[in-house]
């Protein structure tokens, strides 16, 4: 859902609570409607707070490739996906978002450069499978980008959801592949 209808109905609830609330008592203070509407806004923020965490992506041992350097850049690549969701989730302005979502590209593209240099140096034998994935990825964000141009609205959640599914299935999946050869050929 986009931002600004969020934000919307969110608002047009407290705004409706509060009127609740405020009918409500002239029925008595012993009314429960009233009471009820002012535990829910109590547990508005940590109902809110529960439902974005779960936006987030984050790091554990098991998204480990055994490779110091790289599961740095996968946890980098992590940290820069929550920036995007952040933008997405909050008014934070569409420079902020800019900014996220071009960093989050350039760095994906860098990082898949010094993978496949590292898999292309010790000939790691699904080397060309490995970067096709990465390419068809690439070309993928391109088609969203350029979407983006055009209305940026219509194409930011889909896009994020895209980058943040695609990258941990990747680190979680293709990546692990070349974990064991590469520790067995001594790169750590
Ligand atoms: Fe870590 Fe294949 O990207």
């Amino acid at each position: 859902m986009r931002k600004s209808l969020q934000t919307f109905g969110l608002s047009l609830f407290i705004v409706l609570a509060f009127l609740v609330i405020g009918i409500g008592f002239l029925f008595g203070i012993d009314n429960p409607v009233p009471w009820i509407m002012i535990i829910v806004l109590a547990a508005l923020p940590v109902i809110h707070k529960k439902i974005t965490s779960r936006q987030f992506v984050s790091w554990d041992d098991s998204l480990s490739v055994g490779i110091q350097a790289i599961d740095d850049e996968h946890q980098k690549l992590l940290t820069l996906i929550n920036n995007l969701q952040t933008a997405v989730l909050y008014p934070t302005g569409e420079s902020f978002e800019r900014h996220a979502l071009s960093e989050l590209v350039d760095y994906t593209k860098y990082h898949f450069r010094r993978e496949e240099e590292l898999m292309q140096e010790y000939d790691y034998p699904e080397y060309e499978l490995h970067k096709r994935q990465h390419h068809e990825m690439i070309e993928r964000v391109l088609v969203f980008l350029d979407a983006y141009e055009k209305d940026r609205e219509a194409t930011i959640d889909e896009m994020t959801v895209f980058l943040k599914t695609w990258l941990t299935n990747h680190i979680a999946g293709t990546d692990q592949k070349y974990s064991q050869f590469l520790r067995d050929k001594g790169v750590r």
